[in-house]
């Protein structure tokens, strides 16, 4: 029998991602502001976080993979779709629902800065360090959470519990 174990409440969720666009529209007043969200996991944060966002901004998106169906990432990111927006000259912010290995953040950071982006920072709804492969910093953190896996508010266990309003903490 899996368990699923509360790791952040919606109420928590709610307050830091508040806190965080408001950082966010505070340090790019006056640029030219490009959120990119990577699918699949972060639409349910991105979603919430552009709503708090008080200056103009554009969205795209891009979706990488490197776990299928599995809980240990591959170590090889697939994009599987890359941005449809003209990147060069502008500030962008990734838009991630988990750091985890720090693989794909890497990887993507990578792949924007050669895309022409003047400034590429990382907005995370969670840092976990446990697993972490690689040096890869996220800018703008919601919540530092030490070990799991994670699932609700958009991640997945083999592509279900996305729909979980909070996080849990899945034990297999
Ligand atoms: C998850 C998550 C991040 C990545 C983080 O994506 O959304 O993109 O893993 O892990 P890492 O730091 O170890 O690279 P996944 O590949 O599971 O796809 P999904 O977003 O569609 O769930």
């Amino acid at each position: 029998m899996s368990e699923f174990i509360p790791v952040l409440t919606q109420k928590e969720i709610a307050k830091r991602v508040v806190e965080v666009a408001d950082a966010i529209s505070t340090d790019y007043r006056d640029r030219d502001l490009i959120l990119i969200g990577i699918l699949k996991g972060a639409f349910v944060f991105l979603a919430d976080l552009i709503r708090h966002i008080s200056i103009p901004v554009k969205v795209d998106f891009m979706c990488a993979s490197s776990y299928g169906r599995s809980t240990s990432s591959s170590g090889r990111v697939k994009i599987i779709k890359d941005v449809d927006l003209d990147l060069k000259n502008k500030d962008v912010v990734i838009v991630e629902d988990i750091v985890d290995t720090g693989i794909t953040l890497t990887h993507l950071v990578a792949h924007l800065k050669s895309s022409g982006a003047a400034s590429v920072r990382i907005c995370a709804l969670i840092d976990k360090q446990e697993r972490r492969q690689t040096e890869i910093v996220a800018d703008y953190v919601c919540h530092s959470v030490e070990k799991g896996f994670l699932v609700g508010y958009g991640l997945d266990y083999a592509e279900f519990h996305r729909n979980l309003p909070e996080v849990y903490h899945l034990k297999l």
